[in-house]
């Protein structure tokens, strides 16, 4: 089977690594890939968030499966464009990717399916935005209703915050993002995500993981895309994890196949989990990154066959098998991040870090430039470790850490603190 995966990052590295171990693989090619990613498969340079340029490549290639890694290209509608030309894909149509690209089209449907989540309000007036604001008072969560690229969320801890945070949106400050806004009830509890395959009809659990959001030690400082993940995350306990397939996952698949849009890829489901009934934070249309680094690690080789079952709509007859180990990945991310920061620095000692199927560096904004590796964006390496407890691969992880000679370059000494 000829596969191309789209993206490029530590999550694209990830699911490639593990494509690549699936003996289905013959050839696999990445568009447009990192450094790290063409140490193991070819590197290719075209627009994706193009259907027309996609399915130009695919039928040049001739690729048999297509995976997609980032929100931008479903949004924009590459996988209709790919099944469309008859081509098999992983990943939402335009309009199940709504999931994600709009947050009070998510509500509704939470609505519709009856799925535990925030109480809500939807605003495309700034007057009634601040009024409800004012009535309800703080703590309080404003949202860019679009695509912000995860910074249209103001968890607000007093009512003059959320008022500015309306005056920004509608400003302008998110663009085309914030003319719409969602107002929410501020939700108490842990936080954890869910992954769930779906091929329009059936959910298939792949894993549960925790993410730390802040960059700083103790979960401190700024918001980043992540700074580490773990899997499982113990809060998920299998009971919380069936209500929220019986409560919050399948109503919403069902749904969705309802209005004509089934939902076929993967379902990246946050929860706020409090005195034990999960409810829904929100839904993203993708694997988390870094989270997708931890899955990738446990479920090694049969990813691929998860992924195609789903993108061929037989995960009814499909299982997971489940391995009673733990994966952690640290973020190495370039000083400064999520702030300004260098561009070009080389990294060096990552030649002498054995990797195979329990440790694994996956490269995130990294480029090869005359035969070293330069860091070229925030987040850059992904070290990543499996072992028998979370805290024999959390010190496998630290201990590659150690082996990494960048001095530009800084990660959290922390992860994984509140599962260990
Ligand atoms: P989102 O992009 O919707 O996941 O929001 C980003 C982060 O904001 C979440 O991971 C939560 O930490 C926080 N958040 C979002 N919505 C709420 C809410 N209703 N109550 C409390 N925290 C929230
Ligand atoms: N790590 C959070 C995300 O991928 O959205």
């Amino acid at each position: 089977m000829n596969i191309l995966i789209l993206g490029s990052g530590g999550r694209e590295h990830a699911l490639a690594w593990a494509v690549m171990q699936n003996p289905k693989c013959d050839k696999l090619i990445v568009a447009p890939g990192n450094a790290g990613i063409a140490q193991i498969a070819d590197c290719a340079s075209f627009d994706i968030d193009n259907g027309t340029a996609v399915v130009n490549f695919v039928e040049e290639n001739a690729i048999d499966f297509v995976i997609i890694g980032p929100e931008a290209p479903l949004a924009n509608g590459v996988a209709d464009r790919l099944r469309d030309a008859g081509v098999l894909v992983f990943g939402p149509s335009e309009a199940a990717a709504r999931l994600e690209a709009s947050k009070s089209f998510t509500k509704e449907i939470c609505d519709a399916a009856n799925a535990p989540t925030a109480a809500y309000g939807h605003f495309t007036d700034a007057d009634a935005a601040k009024a409800h604001i004012r009535k309800n008072g703080a703590p309080i969560v404003v949202k860019a209703d679009g695509l912000a690229a995860g910074k249209g969320v103001i968890v607000a801890m007093d009512e003059a915050t959320a008022l500015e945070a309306i005056d920004d949106m509608f400003g302008g400050a998110f663009g085309g993002a914030g003319a719409e806004v969602v107002i929410e009830e501020f939700m108490e509890g842990e936080e954890a995500s869910f992954f769930i395959l779906c091929d329009g009809k059936t959910a298939l659990p792949v894993g549960t993981a925790q993410d730390h959001k802040r960059v700083g030690e103790g979960d401190t400082g700024p918001n980043t895309g992540g700074m580490g993940a773990y899997s499982p995350a113990p809060v998920l306990t299998d009971d919380i994890a069936q209500k929220a397939l019986d409560q919050i996952v399948q109503p919403t698949i069902d749904e969705m196949a309802k209005r004509g849009t089934p939902y076929q890829g993967v379902l990246y489901v946050g929860l706020m989990i409090k005195d034990g009934q999960p409810r829904l934070v929100e839904y993203n249309v993708r694997f988390g990154d870094p989270e997708c680094q931890v899955l990738m690690m446990r479920l090694g080789a049969q990813a691929l066959d998860l992924l195609q079952a789903a993108a061929e709509e037989r995960l009814a007859d499909t299982q997971v098998n489940w391995g009673d180990d733990h994966a952690i990945t640290v973020v190495m991310a370039a000083n400064g991040y999520p702030g300004s920061y260098e561009k070009g620095t080389v990294i060096k000692g990552l030649g002498d870090i054995p990797q195979d199927s329990k440790n694994m560096v996956f490269h995130a904004g990294t480029t090869a430039k005359d035969g070293m590796i330069t860091a070229t964006g925030g987040r850059v390496l992904n070290v990543t470790a499996r072992g028998s407890s979370l805290k024999d691969a959390r010190d496998r992880a630290y201990a590659m850490v150690d082996q990494i000679d960048w001095p530009e370059g800084f990660y959290r000494s922390d992860i994984g603190w509140r599962a260990l």
